[in-house]
């Protein structure tokens, strides 16, 4: 149980590159938390690791799991691991915190989601961008109706990565060990917030496109784009790439009272404009000379924002399995079935060559996905390691 004010986390996956980073914002002690136990299959650098943070370690996921001293979970190995050891924290009765995406495939996240519920655990998921001032404020500016109602949502986002890159760890750019590549790892981030701005929800049905640009260091996509609408009319528009380069990943919501745009997956509030008139009431009500016209539009000050907290996932986490209270999270693993959803719908629309509708069929997904594997072509790299103790950013 936990102790009163603290929650205990164990780490799955402890070593690797974001496994470094919950490390270090546990053993920083900020929140209502503590770091209490590390597991990896690296036992090198596991062990290296307890030794820096003073924890015991496991090379068994099963180990770490049933320890008395761990009230939660936090999942940081590659996604197609993500269900093992959602499931296997639940099933001991721990709480749970995964990394993004949920998983590799739609029916593992369901799945996860469902074991989740079953045995009534917090399950939390690590889109830190939520934690984001602005993404915080763009959000209360939307549900106060300041931007009237959404028309429409755009996001790109150029998430450059070398053939270094994808030689770290055997399992990047693969169909089998990743189950895809910039879609499913780089992209999610900026999915979530487009499906969180659109209303909290997955596209209804959407056409996607992928490709591999250049990287034969990767079996799958470097380059995506999609277009398609959300149960609540509203449209977006998306386009992802690690192949291209020099941009700052950029979120349009387009209302019809103003536009709100945020650079750099949400951390910087970029530009807030209003328009004099609604522009649907504009369109309507309009009555000449200029065909050209169209309502008067304001550059409105940036609000002013507080500084943002690293750790605000961690923290509300924590409150909401001190409390047992799943309104605290700020991100809930059922949300992470929204960008999850979207990702899956855009492989799968790129491969059928058509659009689909959402939730996906999971049956199809896994026909698509065991053909992209089977059909793979080998990829020119070495396997490599990252830097011991390198963090992710
Ligand atoms: N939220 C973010 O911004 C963010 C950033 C980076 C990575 N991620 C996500 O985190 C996950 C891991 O990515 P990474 O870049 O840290 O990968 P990584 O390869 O650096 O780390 C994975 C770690 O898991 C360990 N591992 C593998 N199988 C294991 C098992 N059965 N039991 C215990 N440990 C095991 C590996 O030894 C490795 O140390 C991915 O799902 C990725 O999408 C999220």
């Amino acid at each position: 149980m936990a102790k009163k004010d603290k929650v205990r986390f164990g780490i799955i996956g402890s070593a690797g590159l974001i496994g470094n980073y919950h490390a270090d914002i546990l053993s920083k002690g900020e929140g209502p938390y503590e770091l209490s136990a590390l597991c990896d299959i690296d036992e090198q650098r596991v062990r290296n690791q307890a030794n820096k943070f003073g924890v015991p370690w496991t090379t068994k996921v099963e180990e770490l799991v049933s320890r008395d001293d761990v009230d939660a979970v936090i999942v940081a190995t590659a996604h197609p691991l993500h269900p093992e050891g959602v499931i296997a924290a639940v099933e001991a009765g721990k709480d749970v915190l995964t990394e993004k995406p949920l998983a590799s495939t739609p029916a593992d996240a369901r799945k996860m989601v469902k074991a989740i519920n079953r045995k009534r655990r917090i399950g939390g998921i690590h889109y830190q961008n939520r934690a984001q001032p602005a993404v915080i404020k763009a959000k209360e500016m939307i549900d106060s109706g300041q931007l009237g109602k959404i028309l429409c949502i755009r996001a790109t986002g150029s998430f450059y990565k070398s053939d270094y890159y994808y030689s770290l760890g055997g399992w990047r750019g693969t169909w089998k060990n990743e189950g895809g590549g910039l879609l499913i790892n780089q992209a999610p981030h900026q999915l979530d917030l487009v499906c969180y701005f659109a209303g909290g929800f997955h596209p209804a049905e959407l056409v996607g496109r992928w490709t591999n640009l250049y990287h034969q260091s990767s079996q799958t996509d470097d380059f995506a784009s999609a277009v398609g609408v959300f149960p609540n009319g509203v449209e977006f528009v998306i386009q992802m790439s690690v192949a291209t380069h020099g941009d700052r990943a950029r979120i349009e919501i387009f209302g019809t009272s103003g536009v709100i745009t945020l650079l750099d997956q949400g951390a910087t509030f970029a530009r807030y404009v209003r328009f004099e008139k609604d522009v649907i009431d504009f369109a309507h009500t309009y009555g000449g000379p200029d065909p050209w016209a169209g309502p008067e539009v304001k550059e409105m000050p940036i609000p002013e924002l507080p500084k943002g907290d690293p750790s605000l996932i961690h923290k509300r986490f924590a409150e909401a399995v001190l409390t047992r209270d799943k309104s605290k999270l700020l991100v809930s693993a059922a949300d992470g079935l929204w960008s999850m959803e979207m990702i899956c719908g855009i492989y799968l629309s790129g491969y059928l060559g058509k659009k689909v509708k959402l939730p996906v069929s999971a049956a199809k997904y896994d026909k698509m996905l065991a053909d992209l594997i089977e059909h793979a072509r080998p990829v020119q790299r070495e396997v490599r390691k990252p830097e011991e103790g390198m963090i992710a950013r």
